[in-house]
């Protein structure tokens, strides 16, 4: 009888846990994804498909998963010179994006790297890293 009650409990804090850290995860990739139409798409396009030989992909990127850790500081800094993403060399500038704050830049890097990557890129890769001097 004890044993019941402890697995049931067991499971019970478990199920609430779990959902939990799903509805936090929830908001931050509706968000992000808002933030990503709002300030990414025009340019990368909605399905992170870039724009013909002016803007590269972001969707299956070999250049974000290897930079993955960098992607608070693409943003805010932009980027410049010439880069290579799957195979193709793209020059153009990407200007900085200064007016996100924290909160929003946490949602909109999560929503990028968990949706356009070959494999999603979890948070603890980029948050705890040189990249955090951008944030
Ligand atoms: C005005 C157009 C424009 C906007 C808006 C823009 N980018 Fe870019 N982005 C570029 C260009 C152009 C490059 C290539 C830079 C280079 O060649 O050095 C680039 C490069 C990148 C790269 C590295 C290359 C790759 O494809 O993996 C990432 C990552 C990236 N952008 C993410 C973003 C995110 C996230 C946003 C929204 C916060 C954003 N960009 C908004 C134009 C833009």
């Amino acid at each position: 009888m004890k044993n019941k009650l402890f697995g049931f409990l067991a499971a019970a804090f478990l199920i609430f846990s779990c959902s939990d850290s799903e509805l936090v995860n929830m908001k931050e990739l509706s968000n992000g994804a808002k933030l990503y139409k709002n300030n990414c798409a025009n340019c990368h396009q909605e399905d992170g498909s870039g724009l013909a030989n002016l803007i590269p992909p972001l969707y299956h990127s070999d250049y974000l998963s290897k930079n993955a850790s960098k992607l608070p500081c693409i943003i805010t800094q932009g980027l410049g010179g010439e880069i290579s993403v799957n195979g193709k060399t793209y020059t153009m500038r990407m200007a900085a994006i200064q007016h996100l704050n924290k909160e929003e830049l946490n949602d909109l890097c999560t929503y990028v790297l968990q949706k356009f990557p070959e494999q999603a890129i979890q948070p603890e890769v980029w948050k705890k890293s040189p990249a955090d001097s951008c944030w």
